[in-house]
């Protein structure tokens, strides 16, 4: 049996957006984001080197087989570290990936984030590569910016211009906080988070206006996250997801991820929050809807959910707490 490693990430949330890059190559982040790692929800990546002669990287996601041009900078830039770091002139190493999520792919939840962390851990393991947690998140980074903080567990920083993430607590810091995912289309988003991304930055009036916004919102949003204080929190996560669509709807044309259910969502946790219950809602680049809540909340939160008649009562939620950093094994050794 030839060896495998095999590697588990959760996605990150951010409660304060990363949206927009600042110019030039990299992919590093233009706005400050302030996340949450989600345990209860996984990818997992298995990597097995590939045969050096045919010189090509494979990555098959839930069974699918995805476009290489995504892949390439990290798979560089990868293979630029091992060339670095080796003193034997061997071949250098080429990959085959299968990935699977166990939650809806390119839909929205963050998918990219937990992807890439597990690649960079898995991938620079099976290369019998060491780097530090700093590294593997600068490495993934240039994957997904957003996965340069699934490389910790708890709660996670990544500076505006950022090489790479940090953490800043532990999940140990909150246990009680509870992120319910509302799935309000499995189906995959329409517009990429990176085209949807460039679209805002390219022609959207008020995206200056965020980057500064954005700015000066992280320090309320980090001083509350410190406190433990939810109601503090989730104004800041709100009035951030609020201003990064406000951004991208005025694009041209506009970028509207919002559905009838996501509407719907929203609307209800401004009616939980008026009747006591904190329910703060979070959206990304996708119609599903994320809420900070408290443990003791999240039975009643879900089952207004389920009599909304835009989501049913089968409409899938998921229930995710603030989880650990990947973990990776390998087999057949
Ligand atoms: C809305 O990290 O997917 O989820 O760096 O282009 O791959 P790329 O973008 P990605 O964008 C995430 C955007 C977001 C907000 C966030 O996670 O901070």
């Amino acid at each position: 049996m030839s060896r495998e490693v095999v590697c588990r990430a959760s996605p990150s949330l951010a409660l304060v957006k990363y949206w927009g890059k600042k110019p030039g190559r990299g992919n590093r982040p233009a706005t400050p984001s302030l996340a949450v790692t989600l345990g209860g929800i996984t990818t997992e990546t298995r990597v097995r080197l590939a045969p050096a002669h045919g010189h090509t990287d494979t990555v098959v996601l839930n069974g699918q087989t995805q476009p290489p041009e995504r892949f390439r900078p990290f798979f560089e830039s990868l293979r630029r570290r091992v060339r670095r770091r080796s003193s034997a002139q061997g071949d250098l190493p080429f990959f085959d990936v299968d990935s699977r999520n166990d939650f809806p792919s390119a839909a929205g939840l963050a998918s990219s984030s937990s992807g890439f962390a597990a690649l960079a851990l898995g991938c620079s393991r099976a290369a019998g590569l060491e780097l530090s947690v700093r590294e593997l998140s600068a490495l993934a980074r240039l994957g997904s910016a957003s996965a340069a903080r699934s490389l910790f567990g708890g709660f996670t920083l990544l500076p505006a211009g950022g090489r790479s993430a940090r953490q800043l607590h532990p999940p140990q810091h909150w246990p009680e906080l509870r992120i319910l995912v509302v799935v309000v289309s499995e189906q995959a988003k329409p517009i990429s988070s990176r085209r949807a991304m460039e679209a805002t930055r390219g022609s959207s009036p008020y995206y200056r206006a965020w980057l500064r916004d954005a700015a000066a919102l992280l320090p309320r949003a980090l001083e509350a996250l410190r406190r433990r204080d939810l109601e503090a929190l989730g104004e800041a996560a709100l009035v951030s997801y609020s201003r990064m669509h406000a951004a991208m709807i005025a694009a041209g044309p506009p970028v509207l991820y919002w559905l009838p259910g996501t509407v719907a969502a929203i609307h209800e946790c401004r009616r939980l929050r008026a009747e006591g219950i904190g329910a703060w809602e979070t959206l990304d680049a996708g119609p599903q809807v994320k809420i900070l809540c408290l443990a003791p909340d999240v039975a009643a939160i879900a089952e207004r959910l389920r009599r909304l008649p835009e989501l049913g009562p089968s409409v899938r939620l998921l229930e995710a707490r603030p989880g650990e950093g990947p973990v990776c094994g390998v087999t057949g050794e």
